[in-house]
């Protein structure tokens, strides 16, 4: 068992890296078919409030800087992880980050299609807990508004898309083997909200991390085979039209027993900034 990962980014750091030794290997162009995530090509015509989160500066041009997932909720608010955003995933504080950008309206990241916006201010859940990972929210502004039919409305506390059981998507441009195998276009995989009861048990404590219900829910499938992964942070959890969940962290990816842990979205929908 390898230690629970809480992290995209030490996985894209390491592209770059490998990128910056390696000039002519290019190690974002592996996407296999037989994904251990088990996902499959989504498209964000069918998912406008997907984006990509994007430096430059920091991750390099192969994927178009994207390093971590996000969401819309408002035509000018994008939800990510707050992890996401922390100095240990950046390298730098992310106000010193020149070039933050959300990429909408895009499958192919290196292709020209949708809009890079800039990000005029960055608000990370002062209240995150970087050790267990509780309260992993960020919210972005954006200077310019996104069309309305790119927002995905929050589901409130008591909303059925939160009962175990229900079937929910999960969206991204992570690694779809666990071995740093980046996507190149947008992947959805189809996953179960779980109960509260079995998250627990998968994540006790300890070394695999620590699940806490009022503010995480996790989802997956009882054999593993479908999750998110590394560089999917930040992204939606969808289920019945609206959105559940951001995802966080897990240990591994897709493993039996392991499910995937996703931010709680009604937890936070009372002390996000312009949340309710
Ligand atoms: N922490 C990872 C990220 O920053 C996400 C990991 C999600 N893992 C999982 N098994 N669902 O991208």
């Amino acid at each position: 068992m390898s230690r629970t990962v809480f992290c995209a980014m030490a996985g894209v750091f390491a592209l770059v890296a490998a990128t910056a030794a390696i000039p002519l290997g290019s190690p974002a162009a592996a996407v296999s078919d037989s994904i251990v995530i088990g996902g499959q090509p989504a498209h964000v015509k069918d998912s406008p409030w997907v984006v990509a989160l994007s430096s430059r500066d920091r991750f390099g041009e192969t994927r178009a800087g994207q390093f971590c997932g996000g969401v819309v909720v408002a035509p000018k608010k994008v939800l990510t992880a707050a992890h996401c955003l922390n100095r240990e995933a950046l390298g730098v504080d992310v106000g010193e980050l020149r070039d933050l950008r959300v990429i909408s309206g895009r499958d192919v990241l290196r292709g020209t299609g949708g809009q890079e916006a800039p990000v005029q201010a960055a608000w990370s859940n002062p209240g995150f807990d970087p050790t267990t990972n509780a309260g992993d929210l960020a919210v972005l502004t954006l200077a310019d508004a996104l069309p309305a039919k790119s927002v995905i409305p929050m589901a409130e506390s008591g909303d059925a898309a939160y009962e175990p059981g229900t079937g929910a998507v999960v969206y991204g441009w992570g690694d779809t083997t666990g071995n740093s195998d980046y996507a190149s276009s947008l992947r959805s995989a189809e996953v179960s909200v779980l109960p509260d009861s079995l998250c627990r048990q998968a994540y006790p404590g300890g070394r695999d991390g620590t699940y806490d219900a009022s503010a995480m829910l996790c989802a997956g499938e009882l054999l593993g085979g479908h999750d998110a992964c590394q560089g999917d942070s930040g992204g939606p959890l969808v289920a019945r039209g609206r959105l559940i969940g951001l995802v966080s962290w897990g240990n591994g990816c897709a493993r039996v027993g392991s499910p995937g842990v996703y931010t709680r979205i009604s937890a936070a929908i009372g002390w996000m900034p312009g949340g309710s």
